[in-house]
This record gives C-alpha cells, sequence and structure tokens, in this order.
C-alpha cells in the first residue's frame, strides 16, 4: 500500500552508519515496492559531503551494497536515488537551518526529521528546528540511545517535549517492527487457544533470549560506555517482556497497545539492590571459537579499554508482580560472542497435575511454546505422545509452524515498516515516553550496584556465557533451551 500522502524526509547524520546500513537500505526497499507517494522527497543532512552530486556518489558507493534480500532493481534505483536532495549543514551554524528552512518548500507535505545522530545532538537539532519553525506539524524520530540512564534520558524527554508534541515523537526500537514480533501479537491475541493458558496457573516460567554472534564490531568505544544492559536489556528485551505479558489491548490503536505495555512495565517487580547477585548475572566475552574462527577477547576489541568493566552478556529472573504473573519467574538473557545467533520465548508449561500415565509421562516433561523470532521464524509447540509399540511410554514431540512455509512473500525489514509508519502517522510500534521511563526506573538499581562494584564474569566466545547464567535457572528447576532448530 503507497504512503497515503505526499511527505519529506530530513535525514540528520545522512553519511553516518545508521543510514548507510539500515534508513537508505529500508526507504530504497519501500520505494521498490510502490509504497512510498511518488512525490515524496528525501532530504539528507550532513556536514561531509559539499554538495547533491557528492552525496549521490557516496549513497551510490556505500548504500547498495546493503540493500540486501531483493537485489538491485537498477530502474528502481535510478528512480529512487532522485527522491533524494542534499543540505550541507552545520549544526552549530544558525544560518544552516534557515537553507534547511528554505530547502523544504512543499508546505502540504507531511514533514519527518529522522535524527540518526548521537543522542547528544537530539535537543540541539530540535532547538535549532522550532528556531526557523520547522518543528510545527513535523514527526521526529529519535534513534535509540536515548539517554545512559533515567535522569539522561528525562532531560532529552523534557527538552525534546518543549518543542514537539508527545503525539509527534516516534522513539525508534527496532525490535518492535519485526515481522515476528507483530506475529506474536497476532498469535496471542487472534487465536483463543492460547489465552486461557496464558498465566500462572498454567506457566511454570518463560525465557526471553536474543543472542548473537557478533562482537561490538566497529562499535568499540560506544559499546563500552554502554554494556549489554544498556544497549538491549532496557530496549528490546523490556519491550519484548512486556509484548509477551500484556493483557489484550481493547484495540490495536497505538495507545491502547502502548497503556498495556506500560502496565507490565511498570508492574516489574522492583530490584532489591542486596539481592541483584541472586537475579542478575554480567558477563564479558574472552577470547573463544565461533563456527570455527578464532575471536579476540572483548578487552582488545579496538575502541575497548583494556580493563573494562563493561558487560557484553546479561542474563536477569524478573518477576511482574499482578495477578496474571505473580510468582511466575521470566529469564531474559541477551550477549555478544555467543554460541548461535537466535533470538526466541519459550513459555515452558507446567506438568500435568497427576501423571495417571506413569513415571515415563513425568519423564517426559511438559508442554512448551517456542517462539523463534529469529533466524527463521517458527513457532514450534511441544506435546507428549506414545512411543509406538508395547506398553504406554512418552516421548517429547512437537508441533512445527515454519512461517516461510506457508507464506511465500517475503518478511518486510523492521526499518521498513517502522519508516512507513512514521510517514503515515502511525505510533503504535514506537516507544512512549511513559514506558521508556519505567523501562529505566527498573533497571537503573542494577546499572548503580554494576557501576559501583565487582566485574563481569568471563565467558568464553562462541558458548553460552557465564556459568552462573545456568546456576541461576537451575536454582528454579529449570535450564535455559539451547537447541538446534
Ligand atoms: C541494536 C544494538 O539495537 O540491536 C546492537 O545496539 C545489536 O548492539 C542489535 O547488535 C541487534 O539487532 P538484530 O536486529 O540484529 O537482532
Amino acid at each position: 500500500m503507497q504512503t497515503d500522502s505526499s511527505f519529506t524526509f530530513v535525514l540528520f547524520g545522512g553519511t553516518g552508519d545508521l543510514s548507510m546500513r539500515k534508513i537508505l537500505p529500508a526507504l530504497y526497499e519501500a520505494h521498490r515496492a510502490g509504497m512510498l507517494a511518488a512525490s515524496g522527497k528525501i532530504v539528507a543532512v550532513a556536514r561531509h559531503e559539499e554538495d547533491r552530486t557528492g552525496y549521490l556518489q557516496w549513497v551510490n558507493e556505500h548504500v547498495k551494497a546493503h540493500v540486501a534480500k531483493s537485489g538491485i532493481d537498477e530502474n528502481a534505483w535510478a528512480s529512487f536515488v532522485d527522491r533524494i536532495e542534499y543540505v550541507k549543514l552545520d549544526l552549530g551554524k544558525a544560518e544552516d537551518f534557515v537553507k534547511l528552512r528554505d530547502a523544504l518548500q512543499d508546505q502540504s507535505a507531511t514533514r519527518v526529521f529522522y535524527l540518526a545522530t548521537g543522542p547528544s545532538l537530539f535537543v540541539p537539532i530540535c532547538h535549532a528546528l522550532a528556531s526557523v519553525g520547522l518543528n510545527e506539524n513535523a514527526r521526529i524520530v529519535l534513534e535509540k540511545p536515548l539517554g545512559y540512564d533515567l535522569r539522561s534520558s528525562n532531560a532529552i524527554n523534557d527538552a525534546v517535549g518543549e518543542i514537539f508534541a508527545e503525539e509527534q515523537i516516534y522513539r525508534i526500537d527496532h525490535y518492535l517492527g519485526k515481522e515476528p514480533v507483530q506475529n506474536l501479537l497476532a498469535l496471542r491475541f487472534g487465536n483463543a487457544l492460547f489465552e486461557p493458558l496464558w498465566r500462572r496457573e498454567w506457566v511454570e516460567s518463560i525465557q526471553i533470549t536474543i543472542a548473537e554472534e557478533l562482537g561490538v564490531e566497529a562499535r568499540g568505544d560506544f559499546y563500552d560506555n554502554t554494556g549489554a544492559l544498556r544497549d538491549m536489556v532496557q530496549n528490546h528485551l523490556l519491550q519484548l517482556l512486556s509484548i509477551v505479558a500484556m493483557e489484550p489491548p481493547h484495540s490495536m490503536d497505538s495507545d491502547s497497545v502502548r497503556d498495556e505495555k506500560l502496565r507490565v512495565l511498570r508492574a516489574l517487580k522492583p530490584i532489591d539492590p542486596r539481592d541483584i547477585s541472586k537475579v542478575a548475572v554480567r558477563g564479558q566475552y574472552h577470547a573463544g571459537v565461533i563456527r570455527g574462527t578464532s575471536v579476540p577477547a572483548y578487552a582488545t576489541e579496538s575502541g575497548v579499554k583494556t580493563d573494562s568493566a563493561t558487560e557484553t552478556f546479561v542474563a536477569l529472573k524478573v518477576e511482574i508482580e499482578n495477578w496474571r504473573w505473580a510468582g511466575v519467574p521470566f529469564f531474559l538473557r541477551t550477549g555478544k560472542r555467543l554460541a548461535d545467533r537466535v533470538a526466541e520465548i519459550v513459555v515452558n508449561f507446567r506438568a500435568v497435575p497427576h501423571s495417571a500415565l506413569g513415571a515415563s509421562a513425568l519423564r517426559a516433561g511438559a508442554n512448551r511454546l517456542v517462539i523463534r523470532l529469529q533466524p527463521n521464524e517458527t513457532i514450534r509447540l511441544y506435546c507428549l505422545a506414545k512411543k509406538p509399540g508395547e506398553g504406554m511410554n512418552l516421548s517429547s514431540v512437537h508441533l512445527d509452524l515454519a512461517f516461510d512455509q506457508f507464506f511465500k512473500e517475503g518478511q518486510m525489514e523492521a526499518y521498513q515498516r517502522l519508516l512507513l509508519d512514521v510517514i503515515n502517522g502511525r505510533l503504535a510500534l514506537f516507544v512512549r515516553r511513559d514506558e521508556q521511563e519505567a523501562a529505566w526506573k527498573w533497571v537503573e538499581p542494577i546499572l548503580n550496584e554494576w557501576a559501583a562494584s565487582g566485574k563481569p564474569k568471563p565467558y568464553a566466545a562462541g558458548t553460552w556465557g557465564p556459568a552462573a547464567a545456568s546456576a541461576m535457572l537451575a536454582q528454579h528447576g529449570t535450564c535455559w533451551l539451547e537447541e538446534e532448530n
């Protein structure tokens, strides 16, 4: 479906890594698929290139390689490039924003300002936009990380909030744009089957894992000042948790969904600093081997301090204090340089209350639902079945739903969906300020405690993280699901 109206998409940080890898390729895909209004324009803003010719050369050299899925359709690429204009702009120069305003002449087009820059530039850019009246009837997109802790995130939100109303602000968490995350909503709220079981009476524990094989790549400097708790838990993992645990919303409109997610975030059991070692494990990767290739230790990566105490792995036990989930542990885990790249949600159901089928039924385990978000989106339901032959011997078997076998059309990339949503004014998949605040508030005791004392536990690259993460689950009579799909 084509975007409803004409738009001008202004991209700050137009020559940055994010623009190159994600934003421009996603806009190209949307263009190629005929989803952008014909009159829509992209205005890239940066300091480095002198003029449009130089910028387009940069785009041709750097962006094309990141248009992965469909490959390049040269005709579509040429007409995509035609949409791009360029404004050389120095953030420190007020007159450059006048130049930008003059370049945005089409008053009827929806204006989107995408800040693909470091968070320290968000407030100065917003002020400069307001100084030339560009904040009116516009949408602003803020990339994560939005702040470093509750205080700094509030400071940014307060300052941006003086210039843009909350309905004009689109805070990106790209996990919310992923097709499988959308499917989680469909699974939970489109099927009557799971809802009665989706609660403490029938669920013993839930695991959410986002594991990466990659290390910090070229982002050592950024990452060393950030760590996995800020980079992945405060946003992606808590957003996934809130979707898994939320009550059915009244409708899919943006505030109905976000209200329900907020309720979960506000119901997270606060972490008592004295208990942190019992409910939180941090790790840092050492040298190791991933798929046969040796990889270096985190502390020797470029941009990382050799005595760094930054965590590249986090495992947490989280509880939700509400009627539905009281007492059910949610185990969250994320890390870099782990054994596999996988993001999945595992719902472990309780065992039958009484086994009329004997000991083998108990040994065979209980039902389990595994929702694999990436790679290879699949839903797998583990059930017990009788083994053929004499006697009542049970074994665990599974029913699989592999999405690519049902749907032949390819998935839409997260950024493509989110950018189209911004252009079309749909806020549901963006994080509201109160959600973000609740998430920062919850992680803050852990951030403080970790900053004050101790060091992450070492783990070898290519493993599943420190042994303490497994020990934490063993205390609850369970273990991480780590199997090949
Ligand atoms: C980003 C983090 O938000 O998400 C990165 O900053 C991480 O460190 C990435 O690698 C993971 O996203 P995906 O979509 O590859 O799972």
